[in-house]
């Protein structure tokens, strides 16, 4: 259904804008979500005019028009309001811009606010919204609020404080793009549709869970950021800890917003909070050197733009979760991300135990691991393809009785992959919906950053002898050290392949 709304982007010239932003606002277009009654209002300091600003956005949407025409009529709905975000009086003309847009789309007083710039502006730009009027129009008022929340518990609580000020918890939409990926949602859908699996979603016939985030991808342009964030904070206390959430949680009594969060909060409220002594034995930071995949030769993270040249930030952590609660109890939930890593990744890889005896093992006094089976595993393939793995062993064809493993493998074809909504565009289609399912709420948030800070606080203490892995590779030796001391290994190995083939350069 058409919906009617008034976007005001804050950081309408940046990068989260042009990328995401602007096309998934065109694919609701496309879609008929949105029609004719809908302007947007962005927002920066640059001064730049309304037509420039139509180019630029008409210049995000090339690949994805029918005509001229179509982008033009789209674009026309774009007003560029260069703003100080300090200054009180621009918030005056802003809601001058904003009422004049009311008027014309005939909006009913419906905004959408969108954040997606420094968080340090967050609190004074809530703030002025209220102060100077802007939300006392007639339809539902409701803020987007990009990541980073915060950078550790103290700045995220203050934070929303502030912003708590001006909107509560049902208007506000915390983003964690994850959420929005199609195969993150579908982990539900695996989990509680298919009683092969839920029957045995825990410590009984679980032995551990792997969640990988790789990407093959530096920090390109976004060194400035990101030295002062690091994998830590830049991934793990939202993205990975969102997935293991979603993987760890009770069924919820419904599939709805508030049964769904009161699951998931109480997920990360059994997540064992380390003391320093336990971080430094579950947890594995990295940084990477410079590095060779096939031809390709990759600067180390210290010779990229924007980085301090001696700069200790982790672009790699591998670490191991335990969830003190009846049904996780003694399974390590091992998560590893990365940045400069073999190859762009996200896969859940989910081992079952083994059968409590091998009876075709050939030696009867051999029971060790020689022996063993390949354990059963569930492989969740979130991007680049999508779709579910299952590996069985099976007997290898001929005489005698070997066992071989095998692989039930489903992936979306790429033409649905293509067609697929982008995590954005479902997001912002929730926001209009009034639907915060698939955001995280601040309680989710608030013991995410407990759980980090701790390891945070840890790693400080001391200085890292970094870089410890070479660009290409799967991060440092301790990450594999990590799951060995246990007994088990990472089961997805992109790296095997061109190590087998000497395409890698080191280890
Ligand atoms: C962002 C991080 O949240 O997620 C980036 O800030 C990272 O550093 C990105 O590259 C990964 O997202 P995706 O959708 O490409 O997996």
């Amino acid at each position: 259904m058409e919906k009617k709304v008034l976007f005001t982007i804050f950081g309408g010239t940046g990068d989260l804008a042009q990328r995401k932003l602007y096309p998934s606002l065109f694919r609701l277009y496309k879609k008929g979500d949105l029609k004719e009654d809908f302007a947007v209002i962005g927002t920066a300091r640059r001064p730049w005019s309304d037509e420039h600003y139509r180019e630029v956005v008409m210049g995000t949407i090339e690949d994805l028009i029918e005509s001229k025409e179509q982008a033009e009529t789209f674009a026309s709905h774009f007003y560029y309001q260069s703003h100080d975000v300090t200054d009180t009086t621009h918030y005056d003309s802003l809601k001058e811009l904003a009422d004049s847009l009311d008027q014309k789309y005939q909006l009913e007083g419906n905004q959408l606010f969108y954040l997606a710039m420094s968080p340090n502006f967050f609190g004074t730009i809530v703030s002025h919204l209220k102060s100077q009027g802007m939300l006392e129009t007639e339809g539902y008022h409701r803020v987007v609020i990009e990541k980073p929340f915060g950078s550790d518990y103290a700045s995220a609580k203050q934070l929303n404080e502030e912003i708590n000020q001006v909107f509560s918890e049902q208007e506000i939409y915390r983003i964690d793009h994850y959420l929005g990926k199609e195969m993150i949602q579908n982990i539900s859908a695996i989990r509680f549709a298919n009683n092969i699996f839920e029957s045995q979603w825990n410590n009984r016939y679980i032995d551990n869970v792997q969640i990988n985030i790789a990407e093959d991808l530096g920090v390109e342009e976004r060194g400035g950021y990101y030295d002062k964030s690091g994998a830590l904070k830049d991934m793990v206390q939202n993205h990975i800890l969102q997935i293991l959430s979603l993987l760890a949680m009770e069924p919820p009594v419904a599939f709805s917003e508030k049964e769904l969060r009161t699951e998931k909060i109480k997920a990360l409220n059994a997540i064992r909070i380390y003391s320093e002594e336990e971080v430094k034995t579950n947890f594995v930071r990295g940084q990477y050197a410079h590095g060779q995949l096939e031809d390709q030769q990759f600067a180390g993270y210290r010779e990229e733009m924007n980085v301090a040249e001696d700069s200790a930030t982790e672009t790699f952590v591998a670490g191991k979760f335990l969830i003190d609660n009846f049904r996780w109890s003694g399974v390590p939930f091992y998560v590893r991300t990365g940045k400069r890593l073999t190859e762009k990744g996200t896969r859940i890889n989910i081992v079952f135990k083994q059968v409590p005896v091998n009876v075709f093992k050939k030696d009867v006094t051999d029971c060790e691991s020689k022996k063993k089976l390949a354990p059963n595993v569930l492989t969740i393939y979130i991007q680049p393809t999508e779709g579910f793995s299952l590996s069985l062993n099976g007997k290898e064809i001929g005489q005698g009785f070997d066992t071989l493993p095998v692989k039930l493998d489903y992936r979306n074809s790429t033409e649905i992959v293509e067609n697929t909504p982008e995590a954005y565009e479902k997001l912002l289609l929730d926001a209009l919906n009034g639907d915060g399912t698939n955001f995280t709420h601040w309680d989710e948030v608030a013991q995410s950053w407990r759980i980090v800070d701790v390891i945070r606080h840890a790693w400080d203490k001391e200085t890292p002898d970094f870089p410890n892995y070479s660009a290409g590779t799967m991060g440092p030796k301790a990450a594999y050290d990590l799951l060995a001391a246990d007994g088990f290994e990472w089961i997805w190995k992109p790296d095997e392949w061109y190590r087998e083939r000497n395409l890698l350069n080191n280890q």
